[in-house]
């Protein structure tokens, strides 16, 4: 005897959750399988230990996808003030910390919690540590087997998830199943992960390892759309890192560069050199009032100004400015899914509803969370796109 539910939602991470409590909660008979042991992981290890569950300035313009249109409808019906309502019905506290960023002031296992016990509340059947084999459709729904039985509903959701951090459970399952049912994919890369340099780079920059700053990030400029970050780059002993490379490796595309405003707040670096003649420092010395005294010599280095103030020329200060504010640099790759934040790509969204996340073509089968393509930025943004498609399946199922 197969046991038969309305609705099996595969993947008990935050999108399946969410769409597994709204459906319990309009008397849907809904089962929600897992293959980890533990619940929600990603919410768990998110935002530091206090999962920064959304961003109040959420924004279509704020997620990558092929079709920069698809997730306006859903974002516009399940905002972030939603999900705060919600926080402030069961009583999680929570605050801004910058640019947004909500995060929970005590753990983000308050938000697993909640989300657990409205589960629990709406009689959702969960099942953890469940080998899902092969799904089947015939007629009248689906057929989920697996190690742990078999279990039939008309309605699926596939809520597994994007690729990176495997070691906690991530697979490429969502994406098998959606081809094995004729869909086409976005292929899949790592986005908010830290860049690598090659060893020629790594050689110049290995002095500045750990040196963090404040800098605007951008890919070359005829990228389109022309992004750019301001907020802080680390040098690491791979590469790069910090929320600005973070943000820009989501658009980023071997082989292109990046390049960092160095001194974003100054913009009249040729006047501040006049006015310190005076003293006549070496240049080392004056750029290390703006960048840490390691870069400032890296950076005098570089463009053999190994100088003080009075020797420099006026087309060595209009290099210089230009240098500084245009600082190129050519990752070699990406620090991969082990260390990558989301997927770019995904199930491609011409295959979906943008009202429903139904698929076209395939009656009763839906995607949610970030096993579609739709990327958000750093900050809230990608738990903010679970909560928003997982309300737009319950809404429709
Ligand atoms: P999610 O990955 O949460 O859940 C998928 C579920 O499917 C998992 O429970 C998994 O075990 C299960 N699954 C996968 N394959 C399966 C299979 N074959 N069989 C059965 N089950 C399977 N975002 C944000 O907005 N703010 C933040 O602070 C952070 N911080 C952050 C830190 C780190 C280190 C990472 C890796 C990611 C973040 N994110 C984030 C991103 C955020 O965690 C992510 O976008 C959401 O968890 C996506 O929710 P989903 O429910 O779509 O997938």
């Amino acid at each position: 005897m197969t046991d038969k539910y309305d609705v099996i939602i595969l993947g008990a991470g935050a999108a399946g959750l969410m769409c597994a409590w709204m459906l319990g909660a309009k008397d849907k008979r809904v089962l929600i399988l897992d293959h980890s042991y533990k619940l929600a992981e990603k919410i768990r290890i998110s935002g530091g230990g206090r999962c920064n569950f959304t961003n109040i300035n959420t924004a279509p313009e704020r997620y990558i996808s092929q079709n920069p249109n698809f997730m306006i409808s859903a974002l516009a019906r399940y905002t972030p003030q939603h999900f705060m309502q919600l926080l402030d019905q069961y009583k999680i506290k929570y605050h801004e910390k910058t640019l947004g960023q909500m995060f929970c002031d005590n753990s983000a296992n308050d938000i697993i919690g909640l989300l657990d016990s409205l589960c629990s509340k709406s009689k959702v059947k969960r099942i953890m540590g469940c080998k899902i084999g092969g799904v089947t459709k015939s007629s009248n729904g689906y057929t989920v087997d697996s190690n742990m039985g078999s279990w039939h509903s008309e309605v699926l959701v596939v809520a597994t998830g994007g690729l990176s951090i495997p070691k906690i459970g991530a697979t490429n399952f969502g994406y098998e199943l959606a081809k094995k049912f004729g869909l086409n994919i976005v292929p899949p890369r790592p986005g908010l992960a830290p860049m690598t340099m090659d060893s020629h780079d790594l050689t110049i920059f290995s002095g500045l390892s750990g040196i963090s700053f404040h800098s605007q990030v951008s890919i070359n400029k005829e990228h389109k759309p022309h992004i750019s970050f301001l907020e802080n780059t680390l040098f690491t002993h791979r590469g790069l890192s910090g929320p600005a490379i973070l943000q820009i490796s989501s658009y980023w595309k071997k082989p292109d560069a990046i390049t960092l405003d160095l001194m974003p707040s100054i913009t009249t670096l040729a006047d501040e050199i006049s006015l310190a003649k005076k003293s006549n420092p070496q240049l080392n010395n004056f750029l290390s009032k703006y960048l840490s005294s390691r870069l400032a010599h890296t950076i005098c280095n570089l463009t053999k100004l190994n100088k003080t103030l009075t020797e420099l020329t006026k087309d060595e200060i209009h290099y210089l400015e230009h240098y500084l504010h245009n600082f190129m640099l050519t990752p070699n790759g990406t620090e991969g899914y082990k260390k990558a934040e989301v997927t770019v790509g995904g199930i491609d969204t011409n295959e979906l509803s943008s009202k429903s996340m139904m698929a076209n073509n395939v009656s009763g089968l839906y995607f949610i969370g970030e096993v579609v393509d739709v990327t958000g930025w750093l900050g809230g943004y990608n738990f903010q796109w679970a909560w928003a498609s997982a309300y737009a399946a319950a809404t429709n199922i």
